[in-house]
């Protein structure tokens, strides 16, 4: 469903990320399962991945990257209104992650729900949030990514267990008078190939079996090249803007070859695209804006630049967003 710019701009005036601190090699993958650093490296580009402590959970992720978004914005938590969490890993069934980033931040006043989109769910809540400030009467809002997906890892499953991550990103959203902020969002399902990526069990519908990440590589592969092809140039076109235009495009972490193959479809300089996934591996949710926040940081965001997000999921899900900063 498209989603085209409005009169009113919505501007990401703070970003902050966290990352869990004990790093996850690929060497010390190669002691759980067969496999290798060069296998790993050279099918995917991952190199390490951080792995949470067993006392934190999705929330407590979330509330570390809150709070330096806070900071980076400038304000004060209670002025904060809405608070969004994109998460395939939430805390528990309820309450939603996003009441406990609410009970952690000690804000009062804010309505929080959590947004279910797999690794496009940062791009979901973004677009739920930018609708939401346009038509009602927030003003500043609270956008996270976070995901603990080592709780939902099947170590034992090499066609998985190498690709993921955790950690979490957030972004300050807030409604203010100018041309610049998020220009176009556009997002997208497609629920033919609900089993191609999930997690089957420990829902309402295996509540017995352990939750455990299942995935066809090669199928999500090839949609996630396809659908991140269509959702980039959807979003530039929702903005009149081509590629040229853009300053950097910050696709999903899933896979280097992914990202390879979308960069000669986009005709982008390999400088203009954003690469971190030898970090992190694949952080679902927390993926995008963790890597905004860390472009931003290292200087690849100037006043005026176009930005464009890109990201596909499980459901089969995709979207992406368009910010001239
Ligand atoms: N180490 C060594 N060998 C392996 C490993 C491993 N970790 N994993 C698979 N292999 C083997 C396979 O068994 C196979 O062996 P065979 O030929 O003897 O049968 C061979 O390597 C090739 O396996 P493929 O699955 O064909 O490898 P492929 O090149 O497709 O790479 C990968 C696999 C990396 C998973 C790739 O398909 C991929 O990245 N897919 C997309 C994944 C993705 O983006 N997921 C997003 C999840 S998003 C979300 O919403 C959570």
């Amino acid at each position: 469903m498209p989603h085209s710019t409005s009169k009113d701009m919505i501007h990401i005036i703070g970003t902050g990320s966290y990352l869990p601190e004990q790093i996850m090699t690929n060497q010390e993958l190669e002691r759980l399962v067969e496999t290798s650093d060069e296998w790993i490296t050279t099918r995917t580009g991952i190199k390490e991945r951080r792995i949470a402590d067993k006392t934190e959970a999705a929330s407590d992720l979330a509330i570390q990257a809150a709070k330096k978004a806070i900071t980076d914005a400038r304000i004060q938590s209670d002025q904060i209104e809405l608070i969004v969490v994109a998460t395939a890993t939430p805390d528990m069934f309820f309450p939603s992650t996003a009441c406990f980033v609410q009970k952690g931040l000690g804000i009062k006043n804010a309505v929080a729900f959590d947004v279910s989109a797999a690794c496009s769910g940062f791009l979901f809540a973004l677009t739920t949030v930018k609708a939401l400030l346009e038509s009602g009467p927030y003003k500043t809002a609270l956008v996270i990514g976070t995901e603990k997906l080592s709780s939902i890892t099947d170590w034992k499953d090499r066609g998985t267990c190498i690709l993921f991550g955790d950690g979490a990103g957030a972004a300050v959203l807030q409604k203010q008078n100018g041309m610049q902020g998020i220009l176009s969002t556009y997002i997208g399902t497609d629920a033919t190939q609900t089993d191609i990526l999930d997690v089957p069990g420990g829902g309402s519908r295996n509540p017995q079996k352990e939750a455990a990440i299942h995935m066809e590589g090669k199928e999500v592969f090839k949609f996630a090249v396809l659908k991140m092809i269509f959702a980039t140039k959807e979003a530039l076109q929702l903005a009149g803007k081509r590629e040229s235009d853009l300053a950097l495009l910050i696709p999903h972490q899933a896979n280097l070859r992914i990202i390879e193959a979308i960069a000669e479809r986009v005709q982008l300089p390999r400088d203009r695209i954003f690469v971190n996934l030898q970090k992190y591996g694949n952080m679902s949710a927390a993926t995008t804006i963790v890597a905004l926040d860390e472009a931003r940081r290292e200087g690849r965001v100037k006043k005026g630049d176009l930005v464009e997000l890109v990201a596909f999921g499980a459901g089969l899900t995709w979207g992406a967003a368009m910010i001239q900063f």
